[in-house]
């Protein structure tokens, strides 16, 4: 079988077949939120992958999905393997970011299994539930569940944009937040965290290499922005006496974009509320969310300054008041330097060289490498596009990332 479909799709039945679900006709894109009807048709679908391989499963108290080539026994001796990524998508994502991690981590067991290797101790496929945050605001909250970086309280008094509390919405899709929380037990039997992702960016394709190893994460955030200023009529209130937090929002987006060419940073508006959203009233209220990722913290806290401090001016000049609260935080990133020379070891040994790379994106594996060592592989993206529909990873470098993935597996849990 050939390994690309006549749409220059990655032919595997498992990718496949996971390509249907959350896909909007009207865009292309995915979206996958977590605890929704398309939500929990992927939580199936990873279900039933295991159980094709007769993995068994569980799901754990913070909704994380996992899959047990060897599960661990209450007296294992030795510390699990865990590789995986996750499964929700943004508004209109791509098919790769997250479930390439996945459909790879399974493929890459079917290989071992292929080639008759065993692991010699637990192995384990993780999906990380909103991982994007696109549902709840907070990015890995399943993963900062486990580690405990956000408290379970915390997480309970998270609201979706119509305001469905974390344990409703857990409710609606079967599953109780009663004992969300972190899971130190489960943490410290795990050995080593590798996830695999398609790069969010084209590095790789510059490099001309199919895949990498993560040095880095950027530190990273997102803020909530509430400018609130007078509705009123757009046909018969004068340009001087309106409020108009519009105005004071388009400041602020310029502010930030300048803010963040100078410090050799990124600022992003990507979401944003008008309220009530009439085309002809002045609005009462912009919600706008800024992301904003830099180098270093320092770069990182000088930039959202100026951002807060230009939203402050912008809505002072127009009469309209401003708040801001930060919704998610993700400090740097240095995975374990030793771990990732073994990792480019073990794949130059098999001919494959990886070069090492820093990414502006937030992952799962950033949250774990917090507590236990973690890598991270990266499959070649040749336009660098993401959180798009128009994301791709070419069926070479799809498989060779499996092939990577099998052979970091090999070389942490088959030996
Ligand atoms: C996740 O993809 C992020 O970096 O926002
Ligand atoms: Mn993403
Ligand atoms: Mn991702």
């Amino acid at each position: 079988m050939s390994m690309t479909d006549h749409d220059g799709s990655w032919n595997r039945p498992l990718w496949r077949s996971l390509l249907p679900i959350g896909r909007s006709e009207q865009t292309g894109g995915y979206r996958r939120f977590s605890f929704t009807p398309a939500g929990t048709e992927c939580c199936d679908w990873f279900l039933a992958a295991a159980r094709d391989r007769g993995l068994p499963t569980e799901v754990d108290r913070n909704g994380n999905l996992w899959a047990w080539w060897n599960p661990p026994g209450d007296a294992a001796a030795d510390r699990s393997v865990i590789t995986g990524s996750h499964l929700d998508s943004v508004p209109d994502g791509g098919a790769f970011d997250g479930p390439l991690g996945i459909v790879s981590a399974f493929l890459a067991i079917d290989s071992l299994v292929a080639r008759g290797l065993a692991p010699v101790r637990p192995l384990g496929v993780v999906a990380f539930v909103e991982e994007e945050g696109a549902r709840f605001g907070i990015a890995c909250l399943g993963s900062r569940l486990l580690t405990g970086a956000v408290s379970a309280d915390a997480a309970r008094a998270l609201t979706d944009a119509d305001g469905v509390c974390l344990a409703e919405a857990m409710a609606q899709e079967g599953l109780t937040a009663a004992a969300i929380g972190a899971d130190p037990r489960r943490l410290d039997q795990i050995g080593l965290f590798v996830e695999l992702h398609i790069e969010q960016g084209s590095a790789l394709a510059s490099l001309g290499a199919a895949v990498g190893v993560a040095t880095s994460i950027w530190p990273h955030g997102r803020w909530r922005i509430d400018f609130t200023g007078r509705a009123d009529h757009a046909g018969t209130t004068r340009l001087a006496d309106r409020r108009d937090p519009m105005l004071a929002y388009a400041a602020t987006v310029l502010g930030a974009r300048t803010a963040a060419a100078e410090l050799a940073a990124l600022a992003t508006f990507g979401k944003v509320i008008a309220v009530p959203g009439a085309s002809n009233a002045i609005c009462a209220a912009v919600h706008a969310w800024l992301d904003a990722r830099a180098p270093d913290e320092a770069r990182l806290i000088a930039l959202v300054g100026r951002v807060t401090a230009a939203a402050e001016q912008a809505a002072a000049e127009q009469g309209v008041q401003v708040s801001h609260r930060c919704e998610s935080f993700s400090p740097l990133v240095d995975f374990d330097p030793a771990l990732r020379d073994r990792v480019v070891a073990a794949l130059q040994s098999r001919g494959v060289t990886a070069p090492a790379l820093a990414t502006g994106a937030g992952h799962d594996a950033g949250v774990l490498a917090t507590v236990i060592p973690t890598a991270m592989l990266f499959v070649r993206n040749q336009t660098g596009v993401s959180h798009s529909p128009h994301e791709h990873a070419e069926p070479a470098d799809c498989e060779a990332g499996v092939a990577a993935l099998a052979a970091v597996l090999e070389e942490f849990a088959c030996r």
